[in-house]
C-alpha cells in the first residue's frame, strides 16, 4: 500500500500544484466537506463514464479532472487487478485496445490466452503486470472517431488515486467504481489471508471513509454507488458495507458472468424483489430498455416500470454524443436523446461519455434551485460561525 499511497501523492502534486495537496492531511481545506457544494440530489444524476472519455483518453486522471470541470455528479470508474494485487483503473482485462503495450519490446512475451466469460481472448492481460509496469504504459483513445491528441499522455491511475480525485474537487463528487470480471480476478490474482477482489475493494472504500447507507449523512459527505454485473460479489459485499450497490445489466444474449443467468431471469419480478434487498438500483444497457430496430427505437419495455415498482432506480447505460451511436429519432442530437431519457422514459441517472453536455442540458432545463443555493450558503456559513463559538 505504501508505494501506491507515494503514487498517489505525487500524482497530485502534479495534478494540484505542489505543496498545496497533502493527502497525509486529511482536515486540509481541499478535503473539508463542510465547505464544498453539496451533491444535487433534486434530479437524475449525471453520470461521468469512464470520466470524459468522449474528449480525453478514459478513465486518466485528464478525463475524471475534465468531468469534475464539466458539472459531473459522480465519476465513475472499472476496477482490476495488478498481479501484484494493486486495483487499478481500468476497462478491459487486456491492455492492447487502449495502451501502447503492443508496441513495447519488453513485453513482447507477455502475450497469453486465457478463458474470461467463456470465450478464449488473447492478448496482454491486465493481471499479468504488477503495477509499475502497468505505470510504465500510456493510455490512448478507445474509439478512432474521437480526438487522437492525447494518445500517450497519460497513466493508468489506482483506485486510491481515483478516490483522491473525487475527494479533492472543490465541490462534493461522488464516486461509482464497478467490480469489474470478478470470476476471472480472482482466479488470477491472489492476495495475502485468502483475501478477495471484493474484500480488497471494499477494504479501499472504507479506508478513505466511504460508508453509510444511501441518502445517509456519510453518504452525503462522500456519496458513492459500488456497480457490478456479478450478482454473487454485489452479495457478498453488503455483508462488508452498506454503500448503496447497483447491478448491472448486459445485453440480452450474456448471461451472468458468475451465476451464468440469463437477461430474462435476472430482469424477472422474482428476481428484482430478491436483489432488491442487496441494490439500490438497476444499471441496465439502454437499447435493452427501448430495443431498436435498424436504427429507430423501439417500443419500450417495461422494464424501468417494474424496476421501479421494486422501488429500484435506474441508471441505464451509456450516452454518446456521436451521430453514430444515436439512434435516428434523435436527429443527430444528443438533447433530444436526452429529453426523450429523462421525460419520457424517465430514469434516475446516466451514464455518459460527455459529461458536460448532459450537465448543460439538465442545466437549462431543471437548473440547480437558486433560492435552495443561497440558503445552503447561509447555513454553511452559519454552521461555521457557530462552530468557531465552540458550539
Ligand atoms: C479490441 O478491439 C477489437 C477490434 O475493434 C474488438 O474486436 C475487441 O473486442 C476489443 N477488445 C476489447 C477487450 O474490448
Ligand atoms: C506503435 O508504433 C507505431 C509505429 O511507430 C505507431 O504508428 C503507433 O501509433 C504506435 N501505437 C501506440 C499505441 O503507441
Ligand atoms: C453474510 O453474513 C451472514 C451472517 O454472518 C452469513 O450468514 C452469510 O452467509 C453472509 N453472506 C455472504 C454472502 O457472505
Ligand atoms: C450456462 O447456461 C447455459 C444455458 O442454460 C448452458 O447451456 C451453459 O452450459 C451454462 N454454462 C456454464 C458454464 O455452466
Amino acid at each position: 500500500m505504501a508505494s501506491s499511497r507515494h503514487i498517489s501523492i505525487i500524482v497530485l502534486v502534479l495534478l494540484f500544484g505542489g505543496s498545496k495537496a497533502n493527502p497525509a492531511a486529511p482536515s486540509h481545506s481541499q478535503l473539508d466537506v463542510n465547505h464544498k457544494k453539496p451533491l444535487q440530489t433534486f434530479r437524475p444524476y449525471n453520470i461521468a463514464h469512464r470520466g470524459s472519455n468522449g474528449e480525453l483518453p478514459e478513465e486518466t486522471a485528464a478525463a475524471y479532472l475534465r468531468a469534475i470541470e464539466e458539472g459531473a455528479d459522480f465519476i465513475e470508474t472499472d476496477i482490476l487487478a495488478s498481479k501484484d494485487g494493486h486495483l487499478i483503473c481500468f476497462h478491459d482485462v487486456t491492455l492492447d485496445n487502449i495502451t501502447d503495450v503492443a508496441n513495447r519490446t519488453e513485453f513482447a512475451h507477455r502475450k497469453r490466452t486465457y478463458e474470461v466469460q467463456g470465450a478464449k481472448v488473447t492478448g496482454w492481460f491486465v493481471v499479468d503486470f504488477t503495477l509499475k509496469e502497468l505505470k510504465s504504459l500510456r493510455v490512448k483513445q478507445r474509439f478512432s472517431f474521437r480526438d487522437q491528441r492525447y494518445n500517450g499522455k497519460y497513466q493508468i491511475i489506482t483506485f486510491e488515486e481515483f478516490i483522491l480525485i473525487a475527494l479533492y474537487a472543490d465541490r462534493i463528487v461522488g464516486i461509482y467504481p464497478e467490480i469489474k470480471n470478478p470470476v476471472f480476478i480472482n482466479q488470477h490474482v491472489k492476495w495475502s489471508n485468502g483475501k478477495k477482489f471484493e474484500d480488497k475493494f471494499v477494504e479501499t472504500l472504507l479506508r478513505y471513509g466511504y460508508k453509510g447507507a444511501y441518502m445517509s449523512e456519510g453518504w452525503l459527505r462522500q456519496p458513492v454507488f459500488i456497480q457490478s454485473f456479478a450478482p454473487t460479489s454485489l452479495i457478498s459485499v453488503s455483508n462488508m458495507t452498506n454503500s448503496p450497490k447497483v447491478f448491472l445489466i448486459d445485453d440480452t444474449k450474456t448471461p451472468t458472468q458468475d451465476t451464468n443467468q440469463s437477461y430474462y431471469e435476472i430482469t424477472s419480478n422474482a428476481y428484482l424483489a430478491f436483489i432488491r434487498n442487496y441494490v439500490i438500483g438497476i444499471g441496465p444497457w439502454k437499447d435493452t430498455i427501448v430495443p431498436p430496430k435498424d436504427n429507430y427505437l423501439g417500443q419500450p419495455t417495461d422494464l424501468v416500470a417494474r424496476a421501479h415498482a421494486h422501488n429500484l432506480q435506474v441508471h441505464p447505460y451509456t450516452f454518446r454524443n456521436e451521430n453514430s451511436c444515436l439512434h435516428f429519432n434523435f436527429h443527430q442530437d444528443p438533447y433530444v436523446e436526452y429529453e426523450y431519457w429523462l421525460n419520457e422514459i424517465g430514469v434516475d441517472g446516466l451514464f455518459t461519455d460527455f459529461t458536460g453536455s448532459l450537465h448543460k442540458y439538465q442545466e437549462w432545463t431543471k437548473p440547480y434551485p437558486k433560492k435552495q443555493k443561497k440558503a445552503e450558503a447561509l447555513l454553511h456559513e452559519i454552521a461555521n460561525m457557530l462552530k468557531d463559538d465552540g458550539y
